[in-house]
This record gives C-alpha cells, sequence and structure tokens, in this order.
C-alpha cells in the first residue's frame, strides 16, 4: 500500500480486536488490573471506550494525559500551533490534547488499524474527533514523506513510543538505547528541527535524555505521579536547529 492510499482517512470500523468489557470474567487475567482501573484511565469509560487488548497496556491514564496536555501548552512558544502525535494508540494523550484546545491543527498517527479505530471511537466519545486528522501509517514514514509540507516553526512533536526492550521493569535506571523497537535517538532522528515531547519510563536514563539538549539549551523532564507513584516521566525537548553558513 502506498502512503497516499495509507493517508488520511474518515474513520476507521471497530475490529472484532476492538472490546468494551464490562465484566471482569470477560477480560485476560494480564489485563485484569489494568481493566480494574478503567476510571482512572477513561473516566468516560462506560460511555463505551474501546481497546485493543495490547492498547491497555501503553494507553495514557486520562489525569497524566490532562496535565501533559496542559504543561505541553505552557511549554511551547505561542507561534506553534500543529501537534503531531506519534504513536497515538487508543488515543490517551490526543483526546486530551484536543481538549486543551490550545492546538489549531492536530495530527494523530497510529499504524495498528484497529487501534486507530479504537482512538478514533473514544475521541467521538469525547466529543473531539473532528478536531483531530487521523492517519494509519507509520509514523516515521510519514514525517519523512511529508517533510516538505510539515513546518518546523509551527510544529510539535508528541511521542509516547512502545517502551520494549530489555530492562525496562526490571532496570533501576532504564537504558533508553535499548528501548525497542525504537531507540530514542531514531525518534530523536524523526523530531529533528521540531520542538519534542516524549513519553517515557520513569526509571529512564537522565544523561541519555540530557544528551539531547541542542547546544546551550535546557530540557525540562517532568515525573507525572498518580496516587503518590510515578507513571511516567515527560522530556522536553526544544528543536535541534541546523546551523546556517
Ligand atoms: C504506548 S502506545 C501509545 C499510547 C497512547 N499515547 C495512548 O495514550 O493511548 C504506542 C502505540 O504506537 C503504535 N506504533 C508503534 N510503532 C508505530 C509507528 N512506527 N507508527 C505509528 N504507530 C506506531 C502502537 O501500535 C501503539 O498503539
Amino acid at each position: 500500500m502506498t502512503h497516499a492510499e495509507n493517508a488520511v482517512v474518515d474513520y476507521f470500523p471497530l475490529t472484532e480486536e476492538c472490546h468494551h468489557y464490562t465484566r471482569r470474567s470477560d477480560v485476560d487475567w494480564d489485563i485484569q488490573k489494568y481493566w480494574a482501573q478503567r476510571y482512572s484511565i477513561f473516566s468516560l469509560y462506560d460511555e463505551g471506550i474501546h481497546m485493543t487488548d495490547d492498547a491497555w497496556f501503553g494507553v495514557t491514564p486520562e489525569p497524566v494525559a490532562n496535565k501533559v496536555a496542559e504543561d505541553l501548552a505552557a511549554l511551547t512558544s505561542k507561534s506553534k500551533t500543529v501537534l503531531i502525535d506519534m504513536f497515538a494508540g487508543a488515543g490517551g494523550n490526543v483526546i486530551a490534547f484536543a481538549l486543551s484546545k490550545r492546538w489549531s491543527t492536530i495530527i494523530a498517527i497510529e499504524k495498528d488499524p484497529s487501534v486507530i479505530a479504537c482512538a478514533q471511537h473514544n475521541a467521538n466519545i469525547y466529543g473531539v474527533y473532528e478536531q483531530i486528522t487521523w492517519i494509519k501509517d507509520d509514523s516515521f514514514s510519514y514525517l519523512e514523506s511529508n517533510s516538505s509540507t510539515i513546518d518546523p516553526s509551527k510544529t510539535v512533536i508528541f511521542a509516547s513510543p512502545p517502551w520494549g526492550g530489555p530492562g525496562y521493569t526490571t532496570d533501576k535506571i532504564f537504558n533508553l538505547n535499548t528501548m525497542s523497537p525504537y531507540s530514542i535517538k531514531q525518534i530523536q532522528n524523526a523530531c529533528k528541527g521540531m520542538d519534542s515531547a516524549l513519553y517515557l519510563p520513569r526509571t529512564s536514563d537522565l544523561r541519555q535524555i540530557a544528551k539531547l539538549a541542542p547546544g546551550e539549551e535546557k530540557i525540562e523532564v517532568v515525573q507525572y505521579c498518580m496516587e503518590g507513584a510515578s507513571k511516567a516521566l515527560v522530556a522536553y525537548i526544544p528543536a535541534v536547529v541546523a546551523a546556517t553558513s
């Protein structure tokens, strides 16, 4: 399939992988602990929120997503009006960005058709489906093939990549170079020239994050907690602007 065929879509129908579980007995054992927290994840869960089974592991809980949206708005220059969410998942973050009303354009990219269907459906429940441009594609390919039309001076990238890889759950300090399938360098490379906010494991190696700072600029790192425990950190990184001669 070409990128043109893959690009802007109207609506992805829910698939048999998309579920709205109402009974614990319907939920696989490994996602039961997430399902038990469903109202902390989506306060409107009972309105018919849908998830794929995998999406439960990566979704950003609503209070955290709302705070990230507030902080991104506060930390970003008013000249930035376009937000691209590289890994939209089931919509946890992108719904909060749309509800913040800070952005004139929000582009949500997700490569899995069942997951983007859940995200669209969930955004509709929160009344923000129409405010988001939905792209079912590989976000790296999308950024590459649209580089001539994306204006870095107006655009901010939000990335909540999968955190897989050795050590994420067990190591005291998580080596971001082993994050899988995309390393921190690969993600930063895709964001080049644009401000970015990276949603990363709370134990991420801060020395590796510090190295992403362009020149003398500073990176803000914020830990996001719920009920006294950090869920994740977000690194707010200014754009690396190529020097002109
Ligand atoms: C951690 S989840 C994102 C969760 C999301 N922030 C939320 O709150 O629902 C990562 C998502 O990225 C998607 N993904 C992984 N690689 C991708 C790629 N190259 N392009 C687009 N989406 C990708 C996965 O299918 C998964 O849904």
